[in-house]
């Protein structure tokens, strides 16, 4: 008995150290052909490439003798290689990858059921590196693997080999490279250290803790498992990262919310000295195993230690499923009838309000229609000018949808009246969203944060980042109230070496002023007078933000309608390592677009074309990462 236990285990271990030794090989591209692969377009070829191709540089880091290459034809040249379905076997899936940095142009992807599950650019190397992606959450699953070149300029191709399913991959899955010294770490923008992250969630200001939780995959770099991480500041600039607060459970995966100090203790959830603090969230019933069948509703979480520890509502939801995918509860105190009034989306362009006197019996006040507007009301009271808060008869109260597009309007605790007319614009950048202010921020300051949706990460062990928080100001101007967001003073606290020019006449083609400065992190004042330019403008590390007289538009990663105001234009831009944030207007018009800049260009320029323009000031300021500090790094998982 005991010898045949014994040879059971042998025959067992060894079997499993055969397997990892013997890797899946989906292809080698070893043969005179593609096999099973199809090629579309005309970068590829009848089969693998032998070395380089006709004008290119030397390649090397491929296996054996074959590989695929899209310089054929050069880099012009365009198309896609897909392999036929296979079964996801094993946990990683590695490959050897050079060629173009052009996310999502010259890259690899992979396919679960026709959707991209993953993806990975080249990085403007004729090496071949290898490149390994942890394929657990897929594992037993049909796959595919795409090669796809479509860029036609520069590095406009990309080379493959040796894509293979192990368990014993050859380097991790997200490179060796230290947390936070990652090539596109942004430096003083807000990410998970590790994984996935998207909208900012609970945003509450308690002793001198700015509360950050944020939508959060501890899992993996894309969208799922929804929970919210959590990160504490306290000075809106340097961040610290803590264990996660909400994890999914039965009553679904943990959708977007916000907190409050509960200052009274309405709740009754005071059990020390802290003030009680309470979190409203969506269980998003049905988005995972064990929440099968479930609706989405809301449901409450509170602290008794100042945000470092939350417990669910024993009585969870504290508001029943509405309509649809309802969510995104944002909680505020309305002081003169000393009860919370909760935002809610509802579903299409619909949206709620609902009162409570002790945050977990809520009551409905009205339905609100917003065309162009979905998802993560937020509504909150601001004076008009900076006016002295409770005292004064101008008070308003301002609704803002995911998009930050607002109204403005009354509300006296059960009604809420917006002025006349369409939700307002003021973001034209490609990637602001989700965004969401500071409950109980000091000095009545109105901090609004949101998420940079949809940047690009090549290769990073986190993905996607929350723009700078900005100051909300709400001002009486010509045309109306008017809301204008600038980023949060405590940039500042980053702000190094200054350079400074004023009165400088620009011509086309002429001598650009800030040759000397390079660098990767702005904070950059600029004012303009427009003179006979037909554009005229900056250029970040070769990305324009040029503001056309003929269009009267800001183009700068998006396009921004904009009339000049005695021929001046005046911009503020957040330059980080991925993002360029432009403010213009004195912030009733954002520019909030996610980049990613050649690593060997780090310039800066002025310019004008179709005639002179003049910069009347220009101010330059480097500003310092605000990294965590190694010692204080917290795992995300
Ligand atoms: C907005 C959003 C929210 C939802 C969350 C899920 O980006 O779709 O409506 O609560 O993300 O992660």
């Amino acid at each position: 008995m005991g010898k045949l236990t014994y040879s059971f285990l042998v025959v067992c271990s060894f079997a499993a150290a055969a397997r990892a030794a013997d890797d899946d090989v989906v292809a080698d591209f070893e043969s005179a052909d593609y096999g099973g692969w199809v090629a579309t377009g005309d970068a590829f070829g009848a089969g693998p490439a032998r070395g380089a191709l006709p004008g290119q540089m030397a390649v090397d880091g491929y296996l054996g003798r074959g590989l695929v290459n899209t310089y054929l034809n050069g880099d012009r040249s365009t198309g896609t290689l897909t392999s036929p379905p296979f079964e996801v076997s094993r946990d990683y899936l590695t490959f050897l990858i050079g060629g173009g940095a052009h996310a999502g142009r010259t890259c690899v992807e992979l396919l679960a059921d026709d959707r991209v599950v993953r993806t990975v650019a080249g990085e403007d190397s004729e090496h071949l590196a290898p490149f390994t992606w942890d394929v657990r959450d897929l594992k037993g699953r049909q796959a595919r693997f795409r090669i796809v070149d479509q860029e036609t300029g520069g590095w406009g191709h990309v080379n493959v080999d040796q894509v293979s399913l192990t368990d014993a991959p050859a380097q991790p899955p997200v490179g060796d490279v230290p947390l936070y010294q990652e090539a596109y770490r942004p430096q003083f923008h807000f990410t998970a250290a590790r994984n996935w992250l998207n909208d900012p969630n609970g945003l509450v200001y308690y002793k001198g803790d700015y509360h950050l939780f944020f939508q959060h995959n501890p899992r993996g770099v894309n969208w799922g498992n929804m929970t919210w991480g959590h990160a504490v500041s306290q000075d809106l600039v340097h961040w610290r990262q803590g264990a996660d607060a909400l994890k999914p459970d039965a009553t679904g995966t943990m959708f977007s919310g916000s907190a409050v100090v509960d200052w009274d203790n309405t709740s009754g959830f005071r059990s020390g000295d802290e003030k009680p603090l309470v979190a409203l969230y969506t269980a998003a019933g049905g988005t995972s195993a064990e929440s099968k069948g479930k609706a989405f509703t809301q449901c409450l979480a509170y602290s008794t230690d100042a945000g470092r520890t939350w417990i669910k509502y024993a009585q969870n939801p504290v508001l029943k499923h509405v309509r649809g995918e309802n969510r995104d509860p944002k909680v505020a105190w309305h002081a003169p009838t000393k009860r919370w009034v909760m935002a809610l989306y509802l579903d299409k362009e619909d949206f709620a309000f609902y009162a409570s006197p002790d945050l977990k019996r809520w009551e409905h006040l009205q339905d609100l229609k917003v065309p162009g507007c979905s998802e993560c009301p937020d509504f909150f009271p601001m004076t008009i000018d900076g006016g002295k808060a409770g005292s004064d008869a101008d008070a308003r109260w301002v609704w803002t949808a995911a998009n930050g597009r607002y109204l403005v309007g009354t509300f006296d605790g059960t009604h809420f009246v917006p002025e006349p007319g369409e939700a307002r614009r003021v973001e034209f950048g490609r990637n602001y969203y989700a965004v969401q202010t500071y409950s109980d921020a000091p000095d009545g300051r109105r901090i609004q944060v949101g998420w940079m949706n949809g940047g690009r990460y090549p290769r990073m062990p986190f993905n996607q980042q929350m723009a700078f928080p900005r100051e909300l100001r709400l001002k009486r101007t010509d045309e109306g109230l008017r809301l204008f967001n600038t980023p949060a003073r405590e940039i500042e606290l980053l702000h190094g070496k200054r350079h400074e020019w004023s009165n400088l006449t620009l011509d086309p083609g002429g001598d650009n002023p800030l040759a000397s400065v390079e660098g990767e992190l702005f904070d950059i004042e600029a004012e303009f007078e427009a003179g006979t330019a037909r554009t005229f403008g900056l250029d970040i590390r070769g990305e324009r933000l040029a503001y056309s007289t003929t269009e009267r538009k800001l183009n700068a990663l998006g396009s921004a309608p904009l009339e000049l105001k005695d021929g001046v234009l005046r911009l503020r831009v957040l330059v980080d390592r991925t993002s360029l944030e432009t403010f213009a207007r004195d912030g009733q018009v954002t520019l909030s677009s996610c980049f990613l800049p050649p690593a060997d260009n780090k310039r800066l320029r002025v310019f004008t074309d179709g005639g002179s323009a003049k910069v009347r000031s220009l101010r330059v300021t480097e500003l310092k990462p605000a990294l965590p500090a190694l010692e204080t790094q917290d795992r995300a998982d």
